[in-house]
């Protein structure tokens, strides 16, 4: 395997798009996938009226491989992202990918991008991003006759530079993201779409995560704008809600899992906003960072606050550290969570 790049800064290195040497690149036609294609140009040529750009005909998956210590190179848990983009592809009418040609394109490209794959100890990784649009014109609403499915790459930085950074999160009564029988439970764009108002708007007054109540009562917590919600209850358990508009995260699913190893335990449940208050710890989780801890949450005149600033729950730092070492090779992969690249 190609080792990392001379040249890139990668302790420097952010969340965002860079040049790699490819992507890769299938399209749905007359019923079937075509081989894939590697595709050095970064730009779409599509037709003006295709489905993706008028009615939402879209989704799209995060995943993130890794250089181990061994020197592999592994991709974590992308079956899960596999069976998950099935699931939304199903939901809004578009031929799912086959889960085997979906891992097969992941490790594709990754191996044909492997220098950008960041060195281990820097603390990076490489984040996938497989996308399916609707690419066939499709003026009267109804599902495309085409569709395109990629995934790009490009190599990210730690997302913390020294130790976990706890922050504070913000509930809007004013603006939902998924309703009870919408999409909330699949990554379709309309989901973020839906939410970027509502994201500026605590940007803007300072809290960089805002956290979504259930739409119908607002008495149940949900989940922040890109990641699942988790506490630590006072008697020490991993408590996360239970409900069918929030993303099932890869994440949280792997969470509770070592949770569980380590002897925690688990209830997913559904989690009245009443109940936040007595969290010992509160947690944002996701593939980007895998553990946001949250230590205040403001609504309105409430604000509750969970920690001091500066302290992560120990159960939070043992689960965060678990992960990265299964993703990097330290700790063993049980679970065989991670599929190598050869
Ligand atoms: C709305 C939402 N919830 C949860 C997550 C976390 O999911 P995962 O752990 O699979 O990255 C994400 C990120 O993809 C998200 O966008």
């Amino acid at each position: 395997m190609k080792q990392p790049k001379k040249g890139i800064k990668w302790e420097t290195l952010g969340f965002g798009f860079s040049d790699v040497n490819c992507h890769i690149r299938f399209t749905w036609k007359d019923g079937k996938w075509s081989g894939p294609k590697f595709v050095k140009d970064p730009y779409i040529n599509m037709h003006i009226g295709a489905a993706c750009l008028h009615y939402g005909q879209e989704c799209f998956e995060g995943i993130k491989a890794f250089r181990q210590k061994s020197g592999k190179i592994v991709i974590f848990r992308p079956d899960e992202n596999a069976r998950r983009m099935y699931r939304t592809a199903e939901r809004t009418c578009m031929p799912p990918v086959p889960v085997k040609m979906f891992l097969d394109a992941c490790k594709a490209v990754v191996k044909r991008n492997a220098e950008y794959v960041p060195p281990y100890g820097t603390g990076g990784s490489m984040y996938l991003r497989p996308l399916l649009i609707g690419t066939g014109p499709q003026i009267g609403v109804a599902p495309a006759k085409e569709y395109t499915f990629m995934i790009m790459v490009m190599p990210v930085g730690a997302y913390y530079k020294g130790g976990m950074k706890p922050v504070r999160a913000v509930i809007f009564d004013d603006w939902d993201r998924a309703a009870p029988h919408g999409m909330g439970d699949v990554k379709v764009g309309g989901n973020y779409a839906a939410s970027l108002f509502a994201h500026e708007k605590a940007k803007h007054d300072g809290w960089p995560v805002e956290l979504y109540l259930d739409a119908k009562s607002h008495k149940f917590v949900e989940e922040f704008a890109t990641s699942n919600f988790a506490g630590i209850s006072r008697s020490g358990a991993y408590v996360t809600p239970d409900s069918k508009s929030i993303l099932p995260s890869v994440t949280n699913m792997t969470l509770r899992q070592c949770a569980e190893d380590l002897g925690i335990k688990v209830e997913r449940r559904p989690v009245p906003y009443s109940e936040i208050k007595r969290f010992k710890a509160v947690a944002a989780l996701g593939t980007a960072v895998v553990i946001t801890p949250v230590w205040e949450i403001t609504r309105g005149k409430d604000v509750i606050r969970i920690s001091d600033p500066d302290v992560v729950h120990p159960t939070l730092q043992k689960l965060y550290d678990t992960v990265q070492g299964i993703q990097y090779g330290t700790i063993k992969d049980v679970h065989k969570w991670c599929l190598e690249v050869k």
